[in-house]
C-alpha cells in the first residue's frame, strides 16, 4: 500500500511570521493524522520557523520549492541541498512548471537537481506535465515520457521509492480547471508503465504519484479514490490552512 501523500505549495506567499500563525491554525484545524503524509513547501525564508511548528506533529514534513545542484559555490541567489538538509528538510519540488517555463529549466537541469537531492539525503517532489497545446494535439504520452526519461537519467534502482512524481497538467495549475478523475488517472496509470519501463514493475508500484492542478476540497476525494492516484500538490487551495485541511480529510475519506 502506498502512502498517500498531500503537499502545500505555497509558492512565492507568507512570510516567517505568517507562516507561523497559517501553521498554528492549521494544526489546530487538523488535529491528529495517522495514514497519510502531509508535507508543507513553504518559501526558503518561512522553513526555520516551519520546521519549529512542525515539530508538534509527527505527520507533517517541511520541504523547499527549488535548489541548485551544486553542493556550494559562486552561484549568487541560489540555495544548495546540503543547506536545505541543515535546516531538517526531507522534501523538494523540482521541475515545477513554473520552473520550467519562467526560469527555463530544462529537462537536464531539473535531471541534475534531482540526482543532487538523492545524494544529500532529499527526496525529490519531481514534477511532469503537458501544456494545453500539447494535449490538444495528442502529446500527452511523449511529453510525458521525455520528462521522465530525461529527469529521471542516471537515478539508482535504490533511490527510485524516494522519489515522488507530480502529475501536473500546466492547463490545470491556478486556473481552476482541474483534470478529470479519468484523465488524471489515465495519465497516472501511463506515468507508472514509463516508470516501470526504467526501472520494474515492482519498484514502479512503490513510487506515489501526485496530482495537481487546481486541487480544492470538493474535488479532492473523487481524485484521491483513483487507483494510480497517491496524493496531491496543492497550490492555491493550500494557503488556506482550513481548506487544506479539508483536502487532507479527502483524502484520509478516500482510504475507506
Ligand atoms: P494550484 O497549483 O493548486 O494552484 O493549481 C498547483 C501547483 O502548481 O503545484
Amino acid at each position: 500500500m502506498r502512502k498517500k501523500i498531500l503537499a502545500a505549495n505555497w509558492k512565492m506567499n507568507l512570510t516567517h511570521t505568517e507562516a507561523e500563525s497559517y501553521l498554528q491554525s492549521f494544526l489546530t484545524e487538523i488535529g491528529e493524522v495517522n495514514d497519510v503524509e502531509v508535507v508543507v513547501l513553504p518559501p526558503f525564508t518561512a522553513i526555520p520557523a516551519s520546521v519549529s511548528a512542525s515539530e508538534k506533529m509527527p505527520a507533517l514534513r517541511i520541504g523547499a520549492q527549488n535548489m541548485h545542484w551544486a553542493k556550494s559555490g559562486a552561484f549568487t541567489g541560489e540555495v544548495s541541498a546540503t543547506m536545505l538538509r541543515a535546516l531538517y528538510v526531507k522534501y523538494v519540488i523540482l521541475g515545477h512548471s513554473e520552473r520550467r517555463t519562467l526560469f527555463g529549466e530544462t529537462d537536464e537541469i531539473v535531471n541534475r537537481k534531482v540526482r543532487a537531492a538523492l545524494d544529500a539525503g532529499l527526496r525529490p517532489i519531481f514534477c511532469v506535465g503537458e501544456t494545453l497545446h500539447e494535449r490538444d494535439s495528442n502529446q500527452v504520452e511523449q511529453v510525458l515520457g521525455r520528462q521522465i526519461r530525461q529527469g529521471l537519467d542516471g537515478v539508482s534502482q535504490k533511490d527510485f521509492t524516494e522519489i515522488v512524481v507530480a502529475y501536473e497538467p500546466c492547463w490545470a495549475i491556478g486556473t481552476g480547471r482541474t483534470a478529470t478523475p479519468a484523465q488524471a488517472e489515465q495519465a497516472h496509470a501511463f506515468i507508472r508503465s514509463v516508470l516501470a519501463g526504467i526501472t520494474d514493475g515492482p519498484t514502479a508500484e512503490k513510487v506515489r504519484i501526485q496530482y495537481g492542478g487546481s486541487v480544492k476540497p470538493d474535488n479532492a476525494e473523487e481524485l484521491m479514490r483513483q487507483k494510480n492516484i497517491d496524493g496531491a500538490l496543492i497550490g492555491g487551495a493550500s494557503l488556506d490552512p482550513r481548506s487544506f485541511a479539508q483536502i487532507i480529510r479527502c483524502a484520509e475519506a478516500a482510504l475507506i
